[in-house]
């Protein structure tokens, strides 16, 4: 029997055909294939396991697919990205992470919910959480413009700037139960985005301000000491953070690149955004990647040992 390579995704519909073509193509010789993986009955125990290994895009929003990738994990199939770290991630120790490992981010609080599950009995059930909560202390932290979004999430879902305390207010009490982070705005000179792939980095200039398809701008890419700097960090970040592919975002301000997003474990792909280099890249490289996985060639960052522990030092940095 040869050795299969599932693919799990979304609505995405440029990634898809391509990857799973150049993996045929490139895996061939070595009775390799590729296929949309389609997954229905689950045992907690299968042999054989199916795949080898799975290209994970979607399981943060199909948490059935998280399930069978756990298990499957356990069963030896190689799973990108790995699905229990991803599941844990968070900005906010993200926030931290950076800092251990000497790559710049915005002061940075992360805030109680406002709101909680029905269950929840505020005077029984919060005594150890401050109430009222000292919001000068806080902004005076972060200042002012600051950026308020969730802990966990992605597509510029509730993400606000919020200019006084009276905005800061308003859209903290419009946050349901939803873990928000309250972060430094900078305000900065110019921005890039890594697309980091199996430890390879393709450095974006993007041009957050402008409408969603034109955010990656190809005609300008960043070179020099931003590039190689930008390539630095988002890689040191990548691999302490245990993903095979994520996006990593800076803002520059006054020369120094501040890490503003790298929870993207499921980076855009999509050729429309990343247009046509970038998109030659994320398919090369990621074919390459489940390829030597496949061929048993390379070993997952996140089996047995390598986890953030690793890279900070004793202590931390
Ligand atoms: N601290 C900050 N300072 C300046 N701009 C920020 C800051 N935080 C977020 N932004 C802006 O808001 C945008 C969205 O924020 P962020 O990337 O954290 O959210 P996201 O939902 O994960 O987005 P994506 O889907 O692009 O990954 C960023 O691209 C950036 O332009
Ligand atoms: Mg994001």
């Amino acid at each position: 029997m040869g050795t299969t390579v599932g693919l799990l995704v979304g609505m995405e519909n440029s990634f898809p055909a391509p990857f799973l073509e150049a993996v045929n193509d490139k895996g061939r010789a070595d009775g390799i294939r590729a296929e949309l993986a389609v997954l229905g009955k689950v045992a907690e125990v299968e042999s054989p396991q199916r795949y080898k290994v799975v290209v994970d895009r979607i399981s943060h929003e199909v948490p059935f697919y998280r399930a069978f990738l756990k298990s499957a994990a356990l069963q030896g199939t190689v799973v990108v990205n790995d699905p229990f770290w991803w599941e844990a991630d968070e900005k906010f120790f993200e926030c931290t992470l950076a800092r251990k490992l000497g790559v710049a981010v915005p002061k940075t609080v992360v805030l109680p919910n406002k709101e909680y599950v029905p269950g929840i009995v505020p005077d029984k059930s919060l005594r150890n959480l401050q109430f009222p909560l000292d919001w000068d202390a806080i902004v005076s932290y972060t200042g002012l413009p600051a950026v308020l979004k969730p802990n966990t999430g992605g597509g510029w879902r509730d993400v606000f700037v919020v200019r006084s305390m009276d905005d800061l207010i308003r859209d903290y009490d419009g946050s349901g139960t939803k873990t928000m982070i309250l972060q430094e705005f900078i305000d900065w000179e110019d921005y890039v985005r890594c697309v980091v792939i199996g430890g390879e980095v393709l450095v974006f200039r993007y041009a957050p301000n402008r409408s969603f398809f034109e955010r990656y701008v190809t005609d300008d890419p960043p070179t020099g000491w931003l590039q190689e700097r930008a390539a630095e960090d988002a890689l040191k970040l990548t691999a302490a953070l245990g993903y095979d592919m994520d996006t990593v975002e800076f803002a520059v301000r006054d020369g120094i690149l501040y890490a503003i997003d790298f929870l993207n474990p499921a980076p855009d792909f999509d050729n429309f955004s990343i247009k046509e280099a970038g998109f030659a890249f994320v398919v090369d490289k990621m074919s390459d990647l489940v390829l030597s996985y496949a061929r048993g060639e390379r070993v997952p960052p996140w089996h047995g040992r390598q986890r953030w522990w690793d890279f900070v030092g004793e202590g931390g940095a």
